[in-house]
């Protein structure tokens, strides 16, 4: 029986490195076999800032996953993320001699499309499939072995800025690993958790991270809009370290144990100092007041991206969060009374094996990356390297 292929899966987050070592299924679940979280400093807003401490945490992270899955896995397919991340359409027509849709007429138009101009800080970071039309017939899903002279397809490319594309290809590298792909963070995690009902109907995926908020837009089935804010949960633990004059380990406490948005309580807190000597009383009310000020500026930068979009009736499929900062108490409550759209904290879905593990909101970003690999499980190609099937299905992302 031919081996089946394992995938590792690497998101380098602004709070911490995710591992996920898994298994494509033949029934189309990703099995977890190994997965791994190891806390991060050097990174910011998404971005790569001290290479050798981000190497360090990938290292371990991967090391984790590797070896709870009783695997080596050397090769990493990657999430990338920050406010670099453009997306720009491109289009393409191809005739076809053979008076049918081939594989290769598919690869051809997709490859055609994604000669999109990039700017000369940029380089392409992935292709995403829009729409294929045949013979002037939209939406077409699998147009392979399909009577026609014409094939269309609309993508966007998504490209990221190339130094940051190199520092993030670095690190993995100085991990020891090889990266053989980058997926755009907030694709990879809406991936993870979005249903394909949701993204026929319209829905809003917002991923809330430590130093970023993935934000994408789905409709008829195809991405719509991507955008990164460089604004997540940490600028809540700071504002509150600043505000009530607490360290930031403890200002992070306060936030993930009482913190919640429009709870509207009265009383005292009591912190206790770092010597564990002294006591500080903090009124909850003021505690509220600054995570709501940061919840309210993070939300209006939120609805600037949601504002590029032209709705009709909003997503009829609501609205769906995932990241860690998804996980604040009243968010997706207050986020909900305030734009009249249901709004639901996403897991992850499909997986088997530790799946357990892998259902927290923060690690939709790494399950959708390992998600999107293990595709190619599904359509077994024995002469094609792996790494080459990856690269293949990566590309017709939807
Ligand atoms: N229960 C909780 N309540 C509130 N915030 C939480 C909770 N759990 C985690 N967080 C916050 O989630 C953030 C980390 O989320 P996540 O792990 O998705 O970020 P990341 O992937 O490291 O960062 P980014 O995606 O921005 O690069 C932190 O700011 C953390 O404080
Ligand atoms: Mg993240």
């Amino acid at each position: 029986m031919p081996k089946r292929p394992l995938v590792l899966a690497l998101d380098v987050g602004t709070t911490k490195v995710s591992a996920l070592v898994a298994e494509a299924r033949t029934d189309g679940e990703l099995a977890v076999l190994g997965i791994a979280a190891t806390p991060v400093v050097g990174m910011r807003r998404g971005l790569v800032f001290e290479v050798e401490r981000v190497a360090m945490a990938i290292r371990d992270a991967a090391n984790r996953a590797n070896s709870m899955a009783g695997a080596a896995l050397t090769h990493a397919v990657v999430a990338i993320n920050g406010e670099h991340l453009a997306m720009i359409p491109g289009q393409a027509r191809v005739s076809l001699k053979s008076g049918m849709v081939r594989a290769e007429d598919l690869h051809a138009v997709l490859a055609k499309a994604s000669q999109v101009s990039l700017g000369s800080d940029q380089d392409m970071i992935q292709t995403i499939r829009r729409g294929i039309g045949v013979d002037g017939f939209r939406g077409v899903m699998d147009p392979v072995g399909m009577v026609a002279h014409q094939l269309d397809a609309d993508v966007f490319v998504v490209a990221g800025v190339s130094t940051v594309i190199r520092n993030l290809r670095r690190v993995v590298t100085m991990a020891g690993l090889t990266p053989t792909q980058l997926v755009p963070a907030p694709i990879a995690s809406a991936h993870a958790v979005l249903s394909e009902d949701e993204k026929q109907l319209g829905v809003v995926h917002l991923d809330v991270g430590g130093g970023t908020t993935g934000v994408t837009v789905y409709r008829g089935g195809h991405l719509q809009y991507m955008g990164v804010i460089p604004l997540g949960g940490e600028s809540i633990t700071s504002d509150l370290s600043v505000g009530l004059g607490v360290v930031a380990t403890q200002a992070e406490r306060l936030k993930l144990e009482y913190a919640a948005v429009g709870a509207d309580r009265e009383g005292t807190l009591e912190v206790r100092a770092v010597s564990g000597q002294s006591v500080k009383l903090i009124p909850v009310k003021e505690l509220e007041e600054i995570v709501a000020a940061r919840v309210d500026e993070w939300t209006q930068f939120v609805e600037n991206h949601l504002q590029r979009i032209e709705w009709q009736k909003g997503p009829a499929g609501g609205v769906v969060l995932t990241g860690g900062g998804a996980m604040l108490k009243g968010l997706a409550s207050h986020l909900g009374t305030r734009w009249g759209w249901p709004v639901r904290t996403g897991a992850p879905f499909g997986l088997g094996g530790l799946s357990d593990l892998s259902r927290s909101p923060g690690y939709a970003t790494v399950v959708g990356v390992a998600r999107n690999a293990s595709l190619a499980g599904r359509k077994p190609d024995p002469d094609t390297v792996w790494d080459r099937v990856i690269q293949f299905w990566m590309n017709l992302w939807t």
